[in-house]
């Protein structure tokens, strides 16, 4: 049973403090997670608690970690780790508001995973095994290498460009051409007398003006580096539109010219034209702007894979609206926008269950925690984003993998596909 639930502040890969949670259950095994955090958050996230004040710019954890070591930790003494859904419901109930704004999603996210970690160690099995059981495939990865919008100080509207190895024997495989990418990428860039400095997702951050150079200079390192655009590595981006909506005229201000909807969506479809290797689309429209989402879907969901990020933000309630609506063809599923790995996992099933797709996301704000690689495999969720083949909290996704592949592999390494292949009940 749970003995004990410890917490700390820590630091993520922007020198933000973070909530760490230790699950600690009677026999002394110990469980440890490490909560992410988004910059380009969505409006409906659950809540992260954060002190406010003078200390540390007012982004301090104490209130949240309090929370953790007095009553998350009274509540869940003597409970049962391997009842995932229990504890969580009890800290849900605890909480007791729609979005976990009392005790703060990133105290509760913390102890959901350590939970789970804790559990995997007891059973002496690594976290992807128990989480997830047999029959796991390895995901396409997904990696911004070419950073803007909130992520970057440059003049690129949209967020991220994305790069995924389409044609891969392996993981490692598809992982040594993306390295291989990158590195072509970092010359292209130097070569048109740009700096190299990366942004926060560990991708170059580029002082272009557009978001069409952007795809020029991925298109140019493609190639350089060896490899067919869209046949051997394709293409895809987050616009994150709701950082470049106008809520006032309701239109588009991105780059320095102004897009109605309807233009907004031409747009968009002269750079799948000019860039058929681009496979995936993330957030085209503001959070809020579900009708114009809707549309862009209708036109372009049969071209290419359709992301819905700020709009749903991992919960439940938002994804069944959405399915409902039609809104895209795809998810994408951070943790700490719902706050449980049990609701996280309900998102997940709901969302194949009704044909989308699903792909895993780290935040902006990463640790050294690689909880998000196991979790990828054992939901086999398809697709992982989880930033550019550099940086130290990035790469410790990948490296999980690398490594997750070495045990799995000894049957042959299953592969997802894109796009996945959807559950059929
Ligand atoms: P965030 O960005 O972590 O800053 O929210 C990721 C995304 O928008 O997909
Ligand atoms: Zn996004």
């Amino acid at each position: 049973v749970i003995e004990q639930v410890k917490a700390r502040e820590i630091f993520d890969s922007r020198g933000n403090p973070t909530v760490e949670v230790d699950v600690i259950l009677s026999d002394g095994i110990r469980g440890r997670a490490a909560v992410p955090s988004g910059a380009s958050t969505g409006e409906k996230e659950a809540v992260e608690l954060r002190d406010g004040g003078e200390r540390l710019q007012g982004k301090g954890v104490a209130t949240a970690v309090k929370n953790v070591t007095t009553e998350i930790n009274a509540a869940l003494r003597g409970a049962d780790p391997f009842n995932q859904a229990h504890v969580d419901q009890i800290m849900i109930d605890l909480d007791g508001t729609p979005n976990k704004a009392r005790l703060g999603a990133n105290a509760i996210l913390g102890v959901s995973m350590a939970t789970a970690c804790a559990a995997a160690l007891e059973t002496h099995q690594p976290l992807y095994r128990y989480l997830g059981g047999e029959d796991l495939e390895l995901p396409q990865t997904f990696h911004n290498v070419i950073n803007g919008g909130e992520h970057a100080d440059n003049g690129i509207g949209m967020q991220e460009f994305l790069i995924t190895a389409v044609e891969r024997t392996s993981f490692r495989d598809g992982f040594e051409k993306i390295a291989n990418t990158y590195h072509t990428l970092k010359k292209v860039i130097e070569d048109a007398g740009f700096t190299t400095g990366l942004g926060d997702e560990g991708g170059f951050a580029p002082d272009l003006n557009s978001s069409e150079e952007a795809l020029k200079m991925l298109r140019e390192a493609i190639v350089k580096a060896g490899y067919e655009p869209g046949k051997e590595i394709a293409i895809a981006f987050d616009a994150a539109a709701s950082y470049f909506y106008n809520d006032q005229t309701k239109n588009y201000d991105l780059e320095g010219t102004t897009y109605t909807p309807d233009e907004l969506s031409d747009y968009y479809g002269k750079l799948l034209d000019e860039f058929p290797e681009i496979i995936s689309v993330e957030d085209p429209y503001d959070e809020n702007d579900w009708e114009n989402f809707e549309k862009f879907t209708q036109k372009y969901g049969d071209r290419v894979q359709i992301i819905t990020d700020d709009n749903i933000c991992t919960n439940p309630k938002l994804i069944r609206q959405a399915i409902k609506d039609g809104m895209a063809n795809a998810i994408l599923v951070k943790l700490n926008q719902i706050g449980t790995v049990t609701e996280t996992l309900e998102a997940m099933r709901l969302a194949r269950k009704n044909g989308y797709n699903t792909m895993m996301s780290h935040r902006s704000g990463e640790t050294e925690d690689t909880f998000l690689a196991d979790f990828t495999v054992a939901t086999n969720a398809g697709q992982l984003k989880s930033g550019a083949p550099a940086r130290s909290e990035r790469v410790a996704k990948y490296n999980q993998l690398l490594r997750i592949e070495e045990e799995l592999g000894q049957d042959g390494t299953r592969l997802a596909k894109f796009p996945n292949e959807v559950d059929a009940d």
